[in-house]
């Protein structure tokens, strides 16, 4: 028989059509709570997350995303430009969510400013990309923990990273601190859907056993 925590994850869909209601703050703060119990690389918690509650800073943030879309959009060929217009439109999905929580993460910074100069430059880019992930690692996993949170508590919210390509926009419109990128945006709200599960591969072509 499936766990109570087996049957939010199996139930949990991503959400991106929502009633006018907002939720109320305190109901954001509980999936927020939840969402920094997450582990992470040495325990530096290497998030922080704003909440757009702001329905024209909402409106700006799409547009910055739409406008990126149009740039984007001249440097497809033709044939494929009506399916790149699609994906574009899935990019701008949050706009329908009364909030928006947007993730950020920096760098862990543990070991590049300890190795000297002399360390071979393959090894230091290694190095620093390592602390870039473990940031954005941590962060993924507080947002599987807010995913499953807002489900439970009877929220709706998807994470998006189509919404990306518009990151220095955005990360202007949100003033960002310098150090920081914008890991996704969270809409956020009470579900206007119910969608069915998209399905998955099944188990044996997502492991591979080393034994
Ligand atoms: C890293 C990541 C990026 C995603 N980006 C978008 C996005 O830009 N727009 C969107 O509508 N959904 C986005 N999604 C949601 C996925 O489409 C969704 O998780 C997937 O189709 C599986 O559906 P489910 O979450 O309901 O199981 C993203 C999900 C993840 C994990």
């Amino acid at each position: 028989m499936a766990s109570e925590l087996e049957r939010v994850m199996g139930e949990r869909r991503s959400v991106r059509s929502f009633t006018d209601e907002a939720p109320p703050d305190d109901a954001l703060e509980r999936v927020l709570a939840a969402a920094i119990t997450a582990p992470s690389a040495s325990n530096k918690q290497p998030w922080r997350f704003f909440v757009v509650a702001n329905r024209e800073r909402i409106d700006a943030m799409a547009e910055a995303v739409k406008r990126a879309v149009e740039r984007i959009a001249v440097h497809i060929p033709s044939e494929s430009e009506a399916a790149f217009r699609r994906y574009g439109e899935y990019f701008v999905r949050f706009e329908a969510a009364p909030r928006v929580i947007v993730p950020i993460h920096r760098p862990q910074r543990a070991l590049s400013h300890l190795v000297d100069a002399e360390i071979d430059s393959d090894l230091r880019e290694r190095v620093t990309a390592m602390e870039s992930d473990s940031g954005l690692v941590s962060t993924s996993l507080a947002l599987m923990n807010l995913l499953l949170a807002a489900h439970e508590t009877g929220l709706g919210a998807s994470v998006m990273t189509g919404p990306l390509v518009a990151a220095d926009e955005l990360e202007q419109l949100l003033g960002v601190p310098p150090g920081w990128s914008i890991v996704a945006l969270v809409p956020i709200g009470y579900p206007a859907e119910q969608p069915a599960s998209p399905g998955r591969k099944p188990l044996d072509k997502a492991i591979r056993w080393l034994r």
